[in-house]
């Protein structure tokens, strides 16, 4: 658990709001034919551009057999989180997670969107980012992790969607992760207390059928068993005497 000062807590505000503008640029790029290796392109390019640095690419996790070789993850449909950009090109109805990291400054931030290529409402991604913003608001000093787990849960199942458990929101602002695991399901009043300075990442990721999610051969990409769609949403956040401060939006 790693508290941020005054100085630090700007950086992340700056950089948490050029991440924030990004991310909505590559989200309006991502349209039928675009391909995801495309979109990764036009997301590094842009991080250059304000002079930070992709923080995904290089990122080597327990098990995985390579480094992640994106700026981006684009997952679509059934594909959760974690997916590598290539060649495929999206299609009008699919759902696509984007999910960004930079370092700027030496502080890192992370947000995710899931969006509905070529437009129109979709339950999953509305309900999942519904969820985000409850579990937001959960947040301020002395709130325990499993509260937030707790509400996230509760937004999700009463929607009679999938919650994810293998992967979970997290400590950011020194690294790509840090302590304490925010889990997206749990019981009120478990895990560790939330201190004021603490900057976090929440992210629901659900999906339309079983919660239930499998690793990919790529050794990146994280799938739902049963094939059905999932979306992910995430936002960095500090925690603050009034509650919170929302880090990575324009
Ligand atoms: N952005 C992911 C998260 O939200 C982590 C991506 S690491 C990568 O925690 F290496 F897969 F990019
Ligand atoms: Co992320
Ligand atoms: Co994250």
């Amino acid at each position: 658990m790693i508290i941020k000062n005054k100085k630090e807590l700007e950086i992340l505000r700056d950089g948490g709001k050029r991440l924030a503008a990004i991310l909505v640029e590559v989200s309006e790029a991502a349209k039928e034919g675009v391909t995801t290796k495309e979109l990764d392109e036009l997301a590094e390019k842009l991080i250059l551009k304000v002079g930070g640095k992709p923080s995904f690419k290089g990122y080597k996790v327990y098990g995985a057999p390579t480094a992640y070789p994106g700026t981006l993850c684009v997952s679509i449909n059934e594909e959760v989180v974690h997916g590598i950009p290539n060649g495929r090109a999206l299609k009008n109805g699919d759902v696509v997670g984007l999910d960004i990291g930079m370092r700027y400054d030496g502080l890192f931030t992370d947000t995710a969107m899931t969006l509905l290529v070529g437009g129109g409402k979709n339950k999953l991604i509305d309900v999942t980012k519904k969820s985000l913003e409850i579990g937001i608001a959960q947040v301020r000093v002395g709130v325990r992790v499993g509260d937030i787990g707790f509400a996230i849960q509760q937004c999700l199942e009463k929607e009679d969607f999938g919650v994810v458990r293998e992967l979970v929101g997290h400590g950011v602002g020194s690294a790509v992760h840090e302590e304490p695991e925010i889990p997206n399901w749990g019981h009120r009043g478990d895990g560790p207390e939330l201190r004021e300075g603490e900057v976090i990442a929440i992210e629901p990721m659900a999906t339309e059928g079983n919660f239930k999610v499998k690793l990919a051969k790529d050794g990146w990409t994280w799938l739902t068993r049963d094939g059905s769609r999932s979306a992910h949403f995430e936002h960095t956040m500090v925690v603050t005497k009034n509650g919170v401060e929302v880090l990575t939006k324009v």
